[in-house]
């Protein structure tokens, strides 16, 4: 037997890097590697990369300086970048970094195994093509190994929205659905090993439309529909949203299907009509409150989480306090929020700065703000009752800790329960950053 070589995989950025990595280390596996835990011990280092903000993508070569020192001791050390930062920059990275081995686009992992037989002979490989075919199909999973009970499923990738500051559109393509059927057989291989929950990935996963079971484009919601009737999955959740891809089939759904958890992540950006406007987010403050509204009305426990930039060039004291008057009519129980930071290549870039110190003050008032909602959200569940989704044993013997329907953790006594068991709680104490619960 071909002695099995390491993986180290290190993953920054978006959930759809965490699936993505997942796939990666699947089909390595077809190529004799396992994963390690431990980049000293590997054969092979991918770094699936993020390009989102600039400190991010800067990340990685700072990594990449480091993991080069390995290879003194192991000459016959990989290196390979895979993701976003690898689409974006890939020339640069080979000239910039002599130790990369390998540049991997996210729509060319399915040709990993074969980039990697290339390097072994001493060549440097780069793919970021956007091929034709279905890398998710190629890069199906081999092994039937047992599962964490909560997984992720990309059915959606790409974004053709171009928000004047984001490189998403650059980096992952243009939008991309994955055929029900596809997206339906995943979901079944999931629970068979042990999956309860899903959350459907996508950049902007409610512009779904992919290929339904009629040969015509489905929408995320019959979609969802679809996976309710999956037996043994019990939850079902999905993100990243875009506010002008709420459709009315959706909102209902938030309202009767009982898979469906009460949690949407609607990123909004600012409050500011005219930040709106030159982010091209082609939503209004006013539209997105009555957006929420109607979501709130199908659902009225949704918990909404949100992502705010603040700084875009030219964003006024003004057009801040419009974003913190969006926030006080909200009310998040989770949020996001970032500096804005200037992507080459963007529109937004061509635009004048705001005070580098005025911005980083704004986003301590912002967070402050969220902070606090979040807080009083989180506090008010307590004497409430809950169902948790355990995920993993805790620190103390007989305690686990699981995810409640809103995505908060709850820490409990649950002896007698395994992991994947989805149990009812009452909450007794709401702790900095988890509730701790009670078995009913
Ligand atoms: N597709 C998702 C997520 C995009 S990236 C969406 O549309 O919501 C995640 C978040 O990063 C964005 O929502 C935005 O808040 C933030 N972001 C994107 N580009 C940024 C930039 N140039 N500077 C600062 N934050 C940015
Ligand atoms: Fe980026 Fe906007 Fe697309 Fe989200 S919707 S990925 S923020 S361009
Ligand atoms: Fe980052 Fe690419 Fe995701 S830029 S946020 S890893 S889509």
């Amino acid at each position: 037997m071909a002695d099995t070589k390491k993986l180290f995989i290190k993953t920054y950025g978006c959930q759809m890097n965490v699936y993505d990595s997942e796939r990666m280390a699947e089909a390595m596996g077809g190529a004799g590697y396992e994963t390690t835990q431990t980049p000293e011990d590997a054969d092979m280092i991918l770094l699936n990369t993020c390009h989102i903000r600039e400190k991010a993508a800067e990340k990685v070569y700072s990594e990449l300086g480091r993991m080069k020192a390995l290879k003194t001791d192991k000459p016959d050390l990989k290196i390979g970048v895979a993701g976003c930062v690898a689409q974006a920059e890939g020339q640069e990275i080979m000239k910039r970094q002599p130790a990369v081995d390998l540049v991997v686009g996210p729509q060319a992992y399915h040709r990993l195994p074969e980039m990697e037989e290339l390097i072994r002979k001493g060549k440097r490989a780069l793919d970021t093509d956007f091929p034709e075919e279905d890398k998710f199909e190629k890069l199906k999973s081999r092994p039937k190994a047992k599962r964490a009970p909560a997984a992720f499923l990309t059915v959606q990738e790409g974004c053709d929205k171009f928000c004047a500051f984001c490189v998403v559109p650059y980096t992952r393509g243009a939008e991309v659905s994955r055929p029900v059927d596809r997206v339906i057989t995943e979901a079944r291989d999931l629970v068979e090993r042990g999956v309860r929950e899903i959350t459907l990935l996508g950049q902007n996963v409610n512009a779904y439309h992919g290929e339904g079971k009629n040969g015509k484009a489905w929408s995320l919601a019959d979609l969802i529909w679809e996976l309710d009737k999956v037996e043994g999955l019990e939850r079902i959740r999905f993100t990243t949203s875009h506010p002008n891809d709420m459709q009315d089939d959706l909102i209902a759904a938030h309202g009767e299907c009982k898979k469906l958890m009460p949690y949407l992540h609607l990123p909004v950006q600012s409050g500011s009509d005219k930040i709106l406007k030159r982010m091209n987010r082609s939503h209004t403050a006013e539209s997105y409150i009555r957006l929420i509204e109607r979501i709130r009305g199908a659902r009225p426990d949704l918990l909404l989480s949100g992502d705010f930039i603040v700084g875009f060039p030219e964003e006024t004291e003004e057009d801040f306090q419009a974003t913190l008057d969006l926030i006080k009519e909200v009310k998040y129980g989770q949020a996001y929020s970032f500096k804005y930071s200037t992507r080459p290549g963007t529109p937004a870039a061509e635009r004048p700065l705001v005070d580098e110190a005025e911005a980083s003050d704004r986003l301590q008032r912002l967070q402050a703000l969220l902070t606090q909602q979040q807080r009083d959200i989180q506090d008010a569940m307590v004497g409430r009752e809950v169902s948790v989704l355990l995920e993993r044993d805790g620190r103390q013997e007989g305690q686990m800790v699981g995810k409640s329907e809103y995505l908060h953790s709850v820490h409990l006594d649950a002896v007698g329960h395994k992991i994947g068991d989805i149990v009812k709680v009452k909450i007794v104490e709401s702790k900095v950053n988890s509730l701790t619960g009670a078995l009913i």
